[in-house]
């Protein structure tokens, strides 16, 4: 834990989160309790977007994966959904020239053909035109489940075994972890919840099986850099064991969960 007198600050000698990842929480309320409407606070949600993109950029996260919209999302009141609609649409229009500027690598993750065709193809062009960049990728789960993740993965395995490309006995972890969403990169190392919730909604359910869980009661519209900060620190002062002894992990040098299909 951290001492609540003592400034926030990084250990330069502790590795940082390569792969952090977000569930933002807490919009709507957020807004009730300034008697607003529930998408004042979505809307407010964008600029802590923002920021905490631009943060994790500074700090040199080498992936950000924000969970925006869950597939259990569409149940919402559908005038709620429209909006976050319009706000996907508005955001993935005005941002695409700073992500540019910044180096960063947009993709969006999840079960994309259940959005209208112009946010889809909006997604399209946003993920081309920063497709080139070298810096941080941002991730956006839109529509995005765990259950839905390892479906699709299981699916394309089910597809290669009826072809004859793929025997029962080969299926393993790292076939299984390779078919899933973003397999390519690292597991997340740090996932937030904010708005106060002790639990997962359906996120990344296998690639968080070691991610270190860090919830805080701020909501998403007042996470702001000391919030996230906070969290980063606090991760450092973790020891990851993946199963090890504690022992074990001092005696080795650095550990990580790699990315799925490993
Ligand atoms: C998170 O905020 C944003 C989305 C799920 C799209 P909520 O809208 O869930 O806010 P609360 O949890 O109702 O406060
Ligand atoms: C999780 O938040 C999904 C996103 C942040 C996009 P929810 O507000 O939908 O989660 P529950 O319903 O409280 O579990
Ligand atoms: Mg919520």
């Amino acid at each position: 834990m951290h001492h609540p007198d003592a400034p926030l600050q990084l250990d330069a000698e502790r590795p940082l989160p390569r792969h952090i990842a977000i569930i933002m929480d807490g919009n709507g309320r957020w807004a009730r309790q300034r008697g607003l409407p529930r998408h004042a606070g979505h809307r407010e949600g964008v600029k802590a977007v923002r920021s905490a993109v631009e943060q994790c950029r500074l700090l040199g996260v080498e992936v950000l994966t924000l969970f925006a919209f869950s597939s259990e999302n569409w149940k919402r009141p559908q005038q709620e959904v429209g909006l976050l609609m319009e706000l996907f649409m508005s955001a993935l229009r005005k941002e695409v020239r700073r992500l540019r500027r910044n180096g960063i690598r947009l993709r969006v993750i999840g079960e994309r053909s259940a959005f209208g065709p112009r946010l889809q193809q909006q997604m399209v062009e946003a993920e081309r035109a920063t497709a080139a960049a070298e810096g941080m990728i941002l991730q956006v789960a839109a529509n995005y489940g765990g259950r839905w993740d390892i479906v699709q993965a299981a699916r394309q395995l089910a597809v290669a075994l009826a072809a004859g490309e793929l025997r029962a006995e080969q299926l393993d972890e790292a076939r299984l972890g390779a078919a899933l969403s973003f397999a390519d990169l690292p597991n997340p190392d740090l996932l937030i919840r904010t708005g106060g919730e002790q639990r997962i909604s359906n996120f990344m359910l296998w690639q968080a099986a070691y991610s270190e869980l860090y919830f805080t009661s701020i909501l998403w519209p007042d996470f702001d850099q000391a919030a996230l900060l906070a969290a980063v620190v606090d991760f450092q002062q973790r020891q990851r064991r993946f199963g090890l002894t504690g022992e074990q992990v001092v005696s080795a040098s650095s550990l990580s969960d790699g990315g799925g299909g490993q």
